[in-house]
């Protein structure tokens, strides 16, 4: 299985995102299993778009659990309602922050992080099963494209793992 990506040279980022989505859905295409598909997601999503953390909280109960992804140590559980991904779990919309200190109550994992997006993932009978969360060191890193296709991605995640019959 290859996994390396190409692109572009000097795409934008519409054209950069439209080139690495059909890549990401050959690389899981296969896979059904829940940590090595968001493993590899977060992993191609970091090396590709070179945030500053990129990866997953999964629903477990009543709260966020950290899942698979790249970057610093990150903070292991956030309950719903609370930081961005609790929000986003909890209003099962995506969050677009621009300065994560005008978000109340944003949970800061490390203090370098100035920007982040937080996309939710559904399983097959619409509730929130887990979240995307990227951030970034510089402010208004992420913008209505961004939500777009990492909307897009979400929804091919879902279906190679939670709307699967394997589950
Ligand atoms: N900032 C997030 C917490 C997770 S870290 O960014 C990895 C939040 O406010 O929910």
């Amino acid at each position: 299985m290859e996994t390396g990506f190409t692109f572009t040279p000097n795409a934008d980022k519409s054209s950069r995102y439209s080139e690495f989505i059909p890549q990401l859905a050959l690389l899981i295409e296969d896979e059904h299993e829940e940590v090595s598909v968001l493993a590899n997601v977060s992993a191609a999503l970091h090396e590709c778009f070179g945030w500053f953390w990129t990866g997953f909280y999964l629903v477990r109960g009543d709260q966020l659990v950290l899942g698979p992804f790249q970057g610093s140590t990150a903070c292991y559980r956030i309950r719903k309602g609370r930081g961005v991904c609790g929000t986003a779990w909890a209003e099962a919309r995506t969050q677009v922050v621009p300065d994560v200190e005008q978000f109340p109550g944003h949970i800061a994992c490390s203090s370098l992080s100035r920007s982040e997006i937080v996309v939710p993932l559904y399983d097959k009978d619409g509730q929130v099963c887990a979240v995307l969360d990227i951030d970034s060191e510089h402010l208004a890193t992420f913008d209505e494209v961004d939500r777009h296709y990492l909307e897009e991605v979400c929804r091919l995640v879902e279906k190679n793992v939670y709307h699967t019959s394997q589950l």
